[in-house]
């Protein structure tokens, strides 16, 4: 195994929840494989909606989970009532990872991200709103500050979308996209394809902490919406906007999912970018989808992804999944593919 001298890397997180924890423990399990890649990562700030814990030397992620467990009682290095705004600020960062919850406005996330960009700070983000509203103005920021803005994760997870297209198909035309990109919508479709009723079956999704904090969100649409516009945005150069794309929940899907059992067919929420004329049309709608079709093949709270292109055709990705750690994996992979741009 060859190894390469890791260069230090000071990151700074924002939002310590769900993925954020995560975060930090696949950090401290995957510190030498990263130290093999030649990366070191440290963490000099993490803030949460009350405070910023700060360390120049670097936090350690086990005493950060365990302090931010005992709600950060007796920890010294946590500073009650200083902000993630004044931390991307006024510390020393190469990359800030944002990861607080994607609200209807889009804040905190846009305005953290946007400070970052603003003071040529890298930044990784798993938060969809400040994307789906702002994507174009964010990716010249980051262009004109010559830093990177990465959100692998903001679209089905882990599942490669943004690196998949951009490292294999970049010659290539993409001519649409449809997909299963919400896992609450799908786990919800699954119970109650084995008999539960719309309410239970979101209980469920509640309890199991598939949603998202205003769980309409996911049921209403909006989610899927989002990715849809980043997507647009992303792999189609557009400046399109959640207003653009023609959403139906799936509040009503028992009726479908009912009809689908009739016809030997699956219900299923799909998100469609289709091209017409070098028009978009984007749809989030609940579909009747034939059993040969892969997105079929999707159950449960996996996600899954058809790309059409011009010459490659058909492509089709999906992945199992299961939880956060799969989330905080997609920003990692950011982090280590910030530091390769850099050390070119
Ligand atoms: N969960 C997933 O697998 C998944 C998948 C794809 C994308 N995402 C996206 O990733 C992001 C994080 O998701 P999550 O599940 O980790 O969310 P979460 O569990 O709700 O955690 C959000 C974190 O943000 C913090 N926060 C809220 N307001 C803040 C503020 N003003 N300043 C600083 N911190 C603030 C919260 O602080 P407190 O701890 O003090 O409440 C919490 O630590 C969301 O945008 C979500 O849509 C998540």
């Amino acid at each position: 195994m060859h190894e390469n001298k890791a260069s230090c890397m000071r990151t700074q997180l924002i939002g310590l929840g769900n993925v954020g924890k995560c975060l930090m423990r696949l950090l401290a399990e995957k510190t030498e494989a990263l130290q093999a890649l030649g990366i070191d990562i440290s963490v000099v700030s993490i803030s949460d909606s009350k405070g910023t814990a700060i360390s120049e030397e670097g936090l350690d992620p086990a005493q950060v989970l365990e302090c931010k467990r005992l709600g950060w009682k007796g920890f010294k290095q946590y500073i009650k009532g200083y902000s993630a705004l004044e931390a991307i600020r006024q510390m020393d960062g190469d990359v800030v990872l944002e990861l607080t919850p994607s609200t209807r406005n889009g804040e905190p996330g846009l305005s953290n991200i946007e400070a970052a960009l603003s003071i040529r700070k890298n930044v990784v983000t798993a938060n969809k709103t400040p994307l789906a509203i702002a994507f174009g103005r964010l990716m010249k920021l980051a262009e004109r500050n010559e830093v990177k803005l990465l959100y692998e994760a903001t679209v089905a997870a882990h599942l490669p979308v943004f690196c998949l297209v951009d490292s294999c198909f970049k010659a290539d035309e993409l001519l649409s996209v449809q997909g299963i990109l919400n896992s609450t919508t799908n786990f919800i479709i699954s119970e109650i394809e084995r008999g539960t009723d719309f309410r239970h079956a979101l209980n469920r999704a509640i309890e199991s902490g598939w949603t998202e904090v205003d769980y309409s969100d996911d049921v209403d649409g909006i989610d899927a919406a989002r990715k849809v516009v980043i997507l647009a945005n992303s792999l189609f150069k557009q400046h399109a906007r959640i207003d653009d794309v023609r959403i139906q929940g799936i509040e009503n899907v028992e009726k479908l999912v009912k009809l689908a059992r009739k016809k030997n067919k699956k219900a299923k929420l799909i998100c469609e970018i289709l091209t017409t004329n070098g028009k978009l049309n984007m749809i989030v709608a609940p579909k009747l989808v034939s059993l040969d079709d892969p997105l079929a093949t999707i159950n449960e709270g996996d996600m899954g992804i058809k790309f059409t292109f011009k010459t490659s055709q058909q492509i089709f990705v999906s992945a199992q999944f299961s939880g956060p750690m799969q989330t905080a994996y997609a920003v990692l992979n950011d982090i280590i593919r910030i530091q390769a741009c850099t050390k070119k």
